[in-house]
């Protein structure tokens, strides 16, 4: 076990008894994963707890992150209590499809701005200080990702996009192609992004259909990359122990899906090219890229930590826009990776949707479709470390 995971855990034990434990109606809330979905109630429950470090924090840890990784780690130094020290678990990137750790710097982003939104809802402004100790590179290392600076009551207002972070998702499902997007749609989201983020879209058919193909043959290229595809097959918790054992990654799970497990059909080994498993999992993506009405990206000129915290934060901005608009957004990453396999598809994309040579930092399919469960989570108690 690595130091930092050893550290974390310890915090994790110790933290019920160094923070008042999220209280709901006489209700506390354990440590210990029974609903992977839990923290999902949790953040609104936690409104009753008396630090709005965690009320915040609570929110923050349902953020999009890639493959679920969940890779924050919210300090509270005792000496500063308005102040959270955000770092990210190193233990938890994905070195092969994210060589650089742009993406997860990208959801670590995003849980930052959800941490914001919280408080702003209940009249804090809270500043969000990037890389306070300088911007690793090539990766991320021990360093802080940001500082959070809580403010005294009365010091923000709220903003309306923050009503729809419980509602909010990525939404893996095939979109309804005869509903189309409408241009003033896409305006709206726009409106939720800011500099150094540029914001596009794209409901063109042409267009739309070209980016579909491009992200199609990224995403069978990732597939038929074994290093790749095994980062994804490592993290793949099958059934709803499995899923309650570890609540992050990939969920394999629910009706349909425990049945296959329970009869040893659907297995880790099952994944792997050429077997059963990889090919229901080409068939569930199929249909999914190929109903795509719309496509919305995410760029900025320069390619340093700061664009890619930003990117994120405005990234979860466009994904709550979305879903107050009653659309679903699905982040499709593959052609922006920076693994030489990819080279191809991402020299198309550039082409494509960046031809000025602005940095691709998000690319989303957009459009209606029914609605979609919570993903699972960590509870925040074992993201917490007092310091
Ligand atoms: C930087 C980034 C890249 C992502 N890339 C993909 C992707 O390529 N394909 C995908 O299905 N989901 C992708 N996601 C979505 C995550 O899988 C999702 O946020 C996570 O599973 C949690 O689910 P939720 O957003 O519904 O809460 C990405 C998210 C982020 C922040």
């Amino acid at each position: 076990m690595s130091l930092s995971r050893r550290t974390l855990l310890r915090a994790a034990g110790t933290a019920g008894l160094a923070l008042s434990p999220l209280a709901a109606g006489g209700q506390v809330l354990r440590a210990g994963p029974a609903d992977p979905t839990a923290p999902w109630a949790a953040a609104p429950a936690a409104a009753s707890h008396p630090d709005p470090r965690i009320r915040a924090l609570a929110w923050a840890v349902l953020a999009p992150n890639p493959h679920n990784r969940q890779p924050w780690i919210a300090e509270l130094p005792g000496a500063a209590p308005d102040t959270v020290v955000l770092r990210c678990d190193l233990d938890r990137r994905l070195p092969v499809t994210d060589p650089f750790d742009r993406q997860i710097t990208i959801g670590l982003g995003a849980f930052a701005e959800l941490a914001r939104l919280a408080a702003a809802e209940e009249g804090r402004a809270v500043q969000v200080i990037a890389f306070p100790e300088g911007e690793p590179a090539p990766r991320l290392d021990a360093r802080p990702v940001a500082m959070l600076r809580f403010g005294p009551p009365g010091s923000a207002a709220p903003d309306p996009l923050f009503r729809h972070a419980a509602a909010r998702r990525s939404t893996k499902r095939p979109f309804d192609n005869s509903r189309p997007v409408a241009p003033e749609t896409l305006a709206a989201l726009g409106a939720a992004v800011g500099a150094p983020v540029r914001f596009d879209a794209t409901i063109a058919p042409d267009r739309v259909a070209r980016i579909r193909d491009i992200a199609w043959r990224a995403w069978l290229t990732e597939a038929n990359t074994a290093a790749a595809h095994l980062e994804s097959v490592d993290l793949m918790r099958f059934g709803r122990a499995g899923v309650a054992a570890s609540p992050d990654g990939i969920s394999i799970w629910g009706p349909g899906i425990e049945e296959g497990i329970a009869a040893g059909q659907i297995t880790r080994e099952s994944m792997l090219p050429g077997r059963p498993g990889f090919q229901v999992m080409v068939d569930r993506y199929t249909p999914m890229l190929a109903n795509t009405p719309a496509y919305v990206w995410l760029t900025t000129a320069a390619n340093g930590r700061a664009e890619h915290l930003a990117a994120g934060r405005d990234w979860l901005r466009v994904n709550l826009a979305a879903t107050g608009l009653g659309l679903g957004l699905h982040p499709v990453s593959q052609a922006l990776q920076e693994y030489p396999e990819m080279r191809g598809p991402v020299a198309e994309m550039q082409d494509a949707i960046a031809p000025d040579g602005a940095r691709m930092q998000m690319l989303g399919r957009l459009g209606y479709a029914g609605p979609v469960p919570p993903t699972p989570r960590w509870p925040v108690e074992s993201r917490i470390r007092a310091t």
